[in-house]
C-alpha cells in the first residue's frame, strides 16, 4: 500500500472532490489546512540568488491510502484535477504504508488480496 500526499491550491480542492465523487480506486480521503512555499517561495517569480523573505501560502494537503496498483491511474486524476500551468499547482509525495488497521472491526486490510478490494468497501456499499 502506498499513501498519496498532493499539496494543491485551495480553489482545486472542490474540483478534485468531485473528481473523486464516482471514484472507485479510492476508498477515503484526509484533508488538511497546510502553509508552505515551493521553489519560488510563495512569490509569482524567483530570481536565484537574490535573498527573498518566503512566503507561506494557505494550500491544501489530501491524502490517499491506495493499493500499489493504483498509485499512477489517481496521481493522473490528480493532476487532471488540479492543474493551471501556473506556478504553485503544487506537489504530490508518495510514501510505503506498513499497515492500515479499520477501528470497527480491527481488521488490518491488505493491499491486495485475491484481487479483494483495499477496505472491503464494495462488498458494504451493496448492503
Ligand atoms: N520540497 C518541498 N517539500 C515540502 N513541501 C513542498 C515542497 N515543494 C513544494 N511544497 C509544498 O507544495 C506547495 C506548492 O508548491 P509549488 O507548487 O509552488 O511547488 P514548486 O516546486 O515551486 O512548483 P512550481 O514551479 O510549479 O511552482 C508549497 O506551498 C508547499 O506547501
Ligand atoms: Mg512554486
Amino acid at each position: 500500500m502506498k499513501k498519496i500526499e498532493a499539496v494543491i491550491r485551495t480553489e482545486k480542492l472542490e474540483d478534485l472532490k468531485m473528481k473523486f465523487a464516482d471514484e472507485t480506486l479510492i476508498t477515503g480521503m484526509t484533508v488538511s489546512q497546510v502553509l508552505g512555499f515551493g521553489e519560488q517561495k510563495g512569490f509569482k517569480e524567483y530570481v536565484r540568488g537574490k535573498a527573498v523573505q518566503p512566503m507561506l501560502l494557505a494550500k491544501v494537503k489530501i491524502e490517499v491510502v491506495c493499493r500499489d496498483a493504483n498509485v499512477d491511474a489517481i496521481v493522473e486524476e490528480i493532476r487532471q484535477a488540479v492543474t493551471t500551468g501556473e506556478a504553485g499547482d503544487g506537489k504530490i509525495f508518495i510514501y510505503p504504508i506498513e499497515k492500515v488497521i479499520k477501528i470497527r472491526t480491527a481488521a488490518e486490510e491488505k493491499d491486495n488480496i485475491n484481487g479483494l478490494d483495499l477496505t472491503g468497501i464494495q462488498i458494504e456499499k451493496n448492503k
